[in-house]
C-alpha cells in the first residue's frame, strides 16, 4: 500500500499541479484510484498523424521500474507482453513500462491501455490517441491589404497550429505562438510579396512550410469608359478599388458643360443611366445610349463616399477623376502631341509681394506635378497645411481632376518670366505632359502689353488692368507721350470720342479692374511712351504703367493686307514667306508657319482677341477638344 501512495503522490504532483503543502494532507480513497489511474498513461492524449509513430509509456516510479513486466492493450482489444509483441510495429519503449506504436493508421485510433505489474502490485494507465489525416501541404489565396491601414490583423492560416515561424520579405522572422496571425502596426507596400510561414501542427514532426502571398493595394479609383459598338452605348465608368467606404452619390459632368448627371443606382432617364454592379460593389458608372457628338471629349467623374469613424458615419472627401473620351476607331491612346495644337500662352499678372498662384490644367488624371521657375529651379507644390509657414503649396482640386497648381506666398521681380508646369499623367509612363505660363510681377495696375505695334490710319489698344484678378478701379486716365491728360470711363464711345479719337475700349469695364484706351486713328503723334494711370478701389495710392507705341513697320502691314486681301498663287506664298522670315527675325521662339500666320491674324483685331486668353480668372475650363490648357488665376 505504501507504494502505492507515493506513486499516486507522484502523479499528483506531475499531473495536477497541486501545491507540495495540500499534497501532503491529499487523502487518496479507493475511488478516486481508477481516476488516477487513467493519469498515470503518459501522454494523456496524443495526437498522431498517419504514418507518424505513438510513443506511450506508464509514468512510474523510476526506482521500481525494472522489476515489473508490462503488458499492453490496444484500441482493439489485443494484448500481449511488451516483450513478446504480435509483431515489429510494436516495440518496447523506454526504461519502464512502455511502448513504440510505427506507422500509426486510422485503425489505431482510441484508448490504449498498458498494465505494469509486481507481485500483488498492478499500475494501469492509458492514453487516448487520436489520428490524424497529415496536412502535406497548405495553399491559400493572396492577402490584400489595404495600404496605410494601421493596427490591421492578417490571418496565415486557418489550421489549428501551435505555433508559427513568419518571415516577411527583407525582415527578420518572427516567432508568433498559437494560431498564426500577425498584426501590422500601419501597412505599407514594403511588406508586398511572398511571406514565407513555417507551421507546428500537431501530430506532425515536420513543420508545414506555408507561402503566402501578400499584397497593399491602396485605394483608388479605377476609371475608364467602354464603347459598346453591338448595342451602340458607351459606358463611363468610376469604381472605387480596396475601399470600406460606400458609395453616397455618383456623378458624371462632361468638362465643357455647366450641368452634370446625377446618376443612381438602378435609375436611368432613357439616355443616360446607372453603369456597374450596384454602389454596393463600389461601381459608379454612366450609360450613354445612341451617343451624339457630345460623349467625345474629357468627362469628369465625382464619387461622393461615407466612412466610418468610430462608431459615426462620416462624409469623406469625394473621389474625383477625368475620364477623355476619344473619338471611336481612333487610336485609343492618350495624344501626347500637347504642343502640336500649340494653345497661346497664359499670362498671369502678380502684384509684387503678393501671394501668386501658377495654374495649369490637364484633362487627364495626374499622378504629380511640378514646376520650373524661370530662373531653372524647380519646385514640387506640397498640400497645404494649416497654420504652417510654406513658401509655396499646391492648388487646385485635385491631381485627379488634372489640376496642376502652384500658389506661392510672395511675389518678387525674379518671379518675372515664363513658368513650365510639368506634369506626370496618371495612366501611362514616358513623357511628361507640360504647359508654359507667363508670369508678369508688376505692380497694382499693369499694362497688358508694354509695346504696342500700331498702324498710322488704323485704330489701336493699349490696355491697363488690376493685377492680382479683376479689382474694381475708381477712375481711369492716360498720359500721352505729348502730355495730353485724358481721363476717362465706360460711357466715353466711339460715338462721343474725346478729340474724336480717343475712347474707352467697348467691352470693358472699370468694375473689373480695367483701364483701356482706343486710338482710333492712330496719328504719328501719338508714338512715344504712354502713360495709363488709375486708383483700385482698395489702395490709397494712385497706381500706373506706361505702354510703348511704336508704328508697324511696312512690311508687315503688307504682309496682312495679303494674307486677308488676295487670293492664292505664288505671290501670296512669297509674301508669307517674306513675312515670316520678318517675324522670325529675332523672335526666336516662333517655330511653326501656322502659328506666323496666327499670331498675324490675332493683331488683326488688336487686343480684343488676347483680352480673352489674358483676363485673369479661375474658371477657365479645360476644352475637351485639347488636350491641356492653362489657365491663369491671381489671388486677391
Ligand atoms: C500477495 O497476496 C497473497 C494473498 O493475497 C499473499 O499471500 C502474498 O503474501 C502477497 N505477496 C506479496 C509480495 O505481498
Ligand atoms: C481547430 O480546432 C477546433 C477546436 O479545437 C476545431 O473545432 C476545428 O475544427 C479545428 N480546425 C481545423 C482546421 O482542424
Ligand atoms: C456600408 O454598407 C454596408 C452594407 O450596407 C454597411 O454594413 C456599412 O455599415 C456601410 N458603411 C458605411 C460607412 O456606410
Ligand atoms: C530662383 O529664384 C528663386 C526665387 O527668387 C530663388 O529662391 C532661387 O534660389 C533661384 N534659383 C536660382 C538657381 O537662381
Ligand atoms: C513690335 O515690333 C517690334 C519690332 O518691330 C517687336 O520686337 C515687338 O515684339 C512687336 N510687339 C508686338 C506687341 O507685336
Ligand atoms: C479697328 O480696326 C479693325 C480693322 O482694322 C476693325 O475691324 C475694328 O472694328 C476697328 N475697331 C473699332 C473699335 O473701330
Amino acid at each position: 500500500m505504501c507504494k502505492k501512495h507515493i506513486l499516486l503522490c507522484v502523479f499528483i504532483a506531475i499531473c495536477v499541479g497541486k501545491g507540495v503543502g495540500q499534497m501532503a494532507t491529499y487523502d487518496v480513497k479507493l475511488a478516486n484510484l481508477l481516476l488516477m489511474q487513467r493519469g498515470l498513461g503518459w501522454p494523456h492524449q496524443l495526437n498522431v498523424v498517419v504514418g507518424h509513430e505513438a510513443l506511450l509509456k506508464l509514468q512510474l516510479d523510476d526506482n521500481l521500474v525494472n522489476q515489473r513486466s508490462c503488458v499492453l492493450t490496444t484500441p482493439t482489444g489485443l494484448t500481449f507482453n511488451i516483450l513478446q509483441p504480435p509483431n515489429n510495429r510494436y516495440e518496447s519503449w523506454s526504461d519502464g513500462c512502455g511502448v513504440r506504436v510505427k506507422n500509426v493508421q486510422k485503425t489505431d485510433e482510441g484508448r490504449w491501455r498498458l498494465t505494469a505489474t509486481k507481485g500483488n502490485d498492478t499500475i494501469t494507465g492509458w492514453s487516448e490517441v487520436h489520428v490524424q489525416a497529415g496536412v502535406p501541404e497548405y495553399t491559400g489565396s493572396p492577402i490584400s491589404i489595404r495600404d496605410g491601414e494601421s493596427h490591421t490583423q492578417v490571418e496565415l492560416t486557418s489550421l489549428n497550429n501551435s505555433y508559427c515561424l513568419v518571415s516577411q520579405p527583407f525582415s527578420e522572422s518572427s516567432l508568433v505562438p498559437g494560431h498564426c496571425s500577425v498584426t501590422l502596426d500601419r501597412a505599407t507596400r514594403a511588406i508586398q510579396g511572398n511571406w514565407n510561414v513555417l507551421l507546428g501542427i500537431p501530430g506532425q514532426v515536420s513543420e508545414l512550410h506555408v507561402e503566402r502571398r501578400i499584397t497593399v493595394e491602396a485605394e483608388r479609383l479605377n476609371t475608364g469608359y467602354i464603347h459598346d459598338t453591338e448595342t451602340n452605348k458607351v459606358h463611363l465608368y468610376c469604381n472605387i478599388l480596396h475601399t470600406k467606404k460606400n458609395i453616397t452619390f455618383c456623378r458624371f459632368q462632361k468638362t465643357s458643360d455647366t450641368i452634370g448627371y446625377n446618376i443612381v443606382d438602378g435609375l436611368g432617364d432613357g439616355v443616360h443611366s446607372y453603369y456597374g454592379d450596384g454602389f454596393l460593389k463600389r461601381h459608379c458608372g454612366m450609360t450613354i445610349e445612341t451617343p451624339t457628338e457630345h460623349v467625345f471629349g474629357t468627362w469628369r467623374c465625382t464619387v461622393g463616399v461615407q466612412e466610418w469613424v468610430g462608431t459615426q458615419i462620416r462624409q469623406s472627401t469625394p473621389f474625383q477623376a477625368l475620364i477623355k473620351v476619344l473619338r471611336f476607331n481612333l487610336n485609343r491612346k492618350i495624344r501626347r502631341d500637347f504642343k502640336a495644337e500649340e494653345t497661346k500662352t497664359s499670362t498671369v499678372f502678380v502684384q509684387r509681394d503678393t501671394s501668386f498662384t501658377v495654374m495649369c490644367r490637364a484633362d487627364i488624371s495626374l499622378t504629380y506635378c511640378w514646376f520650373k521657375h524661370p530662373n531653372g529651379s524647380q519646385y514640387t507644390p506640397m498640400p497645404h497645411v494649416d497654420g504652417q509657414e510654406q513658401a509655396f503649396w499646391y492648388s487646385g482640386e485635385s491631381l485627379q481632376t488634372g489640376d496642376c497648381g502652384i500658389t506661392f506666398y510672395k511675389a518678387s521681380n525674379d518671379d518675372d518670366g515664363v513658368w513650365t508646369c510639368h506634369m506626370g499623367p496618371r495612366d501611362q509612363l514616358g513623357l511628361e505632359v507640360t504647359d508654359l505660363v507667363n508670369v508678369r510681377v508688376t505692380g497694382p495696375l499693369a499694362a497688358n502689353t508694354k509695346e504696342v505695334n500700331a498702324t498710322i490710319g488704323a485704330n489701336t489698344t493699349l490696355y491697363c488692368h488690376s493685377s492680382n484678378g479683376n479689382r474694381p478701379l475708381d477712375y481711369c486716365r492716360f498720359l500721352t507721350p505729348k502730355f495730353v491728360g485724358i481721363s476717362l470711363d465706360s460711357t466715353v464711345t466711339k460715338e462721343n470720342a474725346i478729340l474724336s479719337r480717343f475712347y474707352f475700349t467697348p467691352g470693358r469695364d472699370l468694375d473689373y479692374g480695367e483701364c483701356s484706351l482706343t486710338i482710333d486713328p492712330v496719328m504719328p503723334d501719338d508714338v512715344g511712351e504712354w502713360t495709363c494711370a488709375a486708383l483700385l478701389h482698395d489702395e490709397t495710392l494712385e497706381s500706373r504703367d506706361t505702354i510703348i507705341l511704336s508704328i508697324r513697320h511696312d512690311y508687315s502691314a503688307t504682309f496682312r493686307a495679303d494674307i486677308f486681301g488676295m487670293a492664292g498663287g505664288a505671290v501670296v506664298l512669297g509674301f508669307v514667306l517674306a513675312g515670316i522670315a520678318w517675324h522670325n527675325r529675332d523672335k526666336i521662339r516662333r517655330r511653326l508657319a501656322s502659328r506666323s500666320v496666327r499670331s498675324d491674324a490675332m493683331s488683326l483685331d488688336e487686343f480684343g482677341c488676347e483680352s480673352t486668353t489674358s483676363r485673369i480668372s479661375s474658371s477657365s475650363i479645360t476644352s475637351g477638344s485639347s488636350s491641356g490648357s492653362s489657365s491663369v488665376n491671381g489671388r486677391a
